[in-house]
């Protein structure tokens, strides 16, 4: 595709560069027109080595080609990023001023603008006119995620990250009315990874999860457009850019994050496999192997079950909040694994439970996974299966889709 990326001069230009760098490697032709005011952010020297294409942003360079009018006819997609309040003023009311709103007012095919700005400027009722202006003729502006902006603020105004964009860029070339960001304006928080029970300073008890589905989870989320806080246990793989991560150790550490995180989370995922016990103490010193001793004996105490306690705190704050969990099930002689997963959900009160099925040859470390998703609402067992990207990609359509359609629970 011949795809023109409008670039806007807000602090979050700099963010563009990787979404140009998607583009290309996926084959695209992609002419950047940054405003005057962007390339104060990024100069046009970043811009012509990553796209491979001159750029320029007057529309008095190479008259002669009468660019505003060919890139605007030759794009088969235009997308605006960062797109500030500025240009979508100026995109609203059809003005002209520069080579970008110049290719706008002449584009053939579809337009995408993904906002970045602080959030008063975003809800401001000049912003908001402006952005159901655009709408309404046509043109796809991506709601903003929510999370830090430039300084110390915090709210709905960050770019989406360039994958997100990237995702949605796509769907629109392909005509897709899906392309709005399903979890744009949200926080979800996700835990993942193993937690580690010491025993003493060396010595730990721990389980296989590498946390690879958490991971998954996460940038899957992160590209639906939300604001991703990590609560990552022990890992084998490294956190993903774009989520905000919060490193634990042991179950109670975990229960301690994700009570806080939870506070003002839309969706809180416990795909963290938490230890169930922990050792009812721990050695101040390593414990010695001696001859004339007995074996040693661990007593272990229970660990709080996080994600019960995390239903009960929502039920009795009246929060609105998805709360989903995850099961690693074996079936058994008295019961099959759905059956097991059935009573889990019933016991837990999560509102969907993603269930694996589990052996030490299956899900843990593994690329591959396969899962059925139980609802508390009892609607159908979803089934979901391929790598763990997929399979998140799935949980958080399901999760999205919970979200904007079915109410949940108050
Ligand atoms: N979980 C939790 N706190 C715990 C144990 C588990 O929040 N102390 C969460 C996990 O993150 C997961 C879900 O509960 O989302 C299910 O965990 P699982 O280990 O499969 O279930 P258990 O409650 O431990 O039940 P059982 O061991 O009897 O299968």
């Amino acid at each position: 595709m011949r795809i023109v990326l409008g670039v806007g001069g807000g602090i979050a230009a700099y963010k563009v560069a990787s979404l140009l760098r998607l583009f290309t490697e996926a084959g695209h032709d992609v002419t950047v027109i940054p405003t005057e005011a962007a390339t104060r952010f990024v100069g046009v020297a970043t811009w012509e080595a990553l796209s491979g294409n001159p750029v320029s942003n007057s529309v008095f360079d190479d008259v002669h080609q009468v660019n505003h009018v060919r890139l605007g006819h030759e794009a088969d997609l235009i997308v605006v990023a960062p797109a500030t309040a500025d240009l979508i003023a100026r995109a609203a009311t059809g003005q002209a001023n520069d080579l970008l709103t110049n290719t706008l007012l002449m584009a053939r095919g579809p337009v995408l603008f993904a906002p970045a700005m602080h959030t008063e400027m975003w809800q401001h009722a000049a912003t908001r006119a402006n952005v159901e202006t655009l709408r309404g003729r046509g043109i796809a502006v991506l709601d903003p995620a929510s999370g830090r902006l430039t300084g110390a603020d915090s709210g709905p105004g960050r770019l989406p990250e360039p994958e997100a964009i990237f995702d949605a860029a796509m769907a629109l070339s392909q005509g897709r009315s899906d392309y709005q960001l399903p979890l744009a304006g949200r926080t979800v928080t996700i835990s993942a990874g193993g937690t580690r029970e010491p025993l003493d300073p060396v010595r730990f008890l721990g389980n296989r999860s590498s946390g690879k589905q958490g991971v998954a989870l996460a940038v899957a989320a992160r590209n639906a457009g939300a604001s991703v806080r990590l609560l990552a246990a022990h890992m084998e793989v490294p956190p993903p850019a774009g989520v905000e991560v919060v490193t634990v150790e042991t179950a109670l550490q975990l229960r301690e994050a994700a009570l806080a995180a939870a506070a003002d989370s839309d969706v809180v995922i416990m795909a963290a496999a938490v230890a169930d016990f922990r050792p009812a103490e721990i050695s101040d010193t390593k414990i010695k192997k001696r001859d004339d001793t007995a074996d040693p004996v661990i007593t272990l105490v229970r660990n709080p079950d996080i994600l019960q306690e995390l239903v009960e705190l929502r039920d009795v704050s009246d929060r609105s909040q998805l709360i989903v969990g995850f099961a690693a099930e074996t079936g058994d002689g008295r019961g099959d694994v759905l059956a097991y997963a059935e009573a889990k959900l019933r016991r837990k009160g999560c509102d969907l439970l993603v269930v694996n099925h589990v052996g030490t040859d299956k899900v843990f470390g593994q690329d591959t996974n396969s899962v059925v998703i139980l609802a508390r609402s009892g609607s159908e067992p979803q089934l979901a299966s391929g790598t763990k990207s997929e399979v998140s990609g799935a949980v958080i359509s399901r999760v999205g889709f919970e979200l904007n359609h079915v109410s949940p629970r108050a």
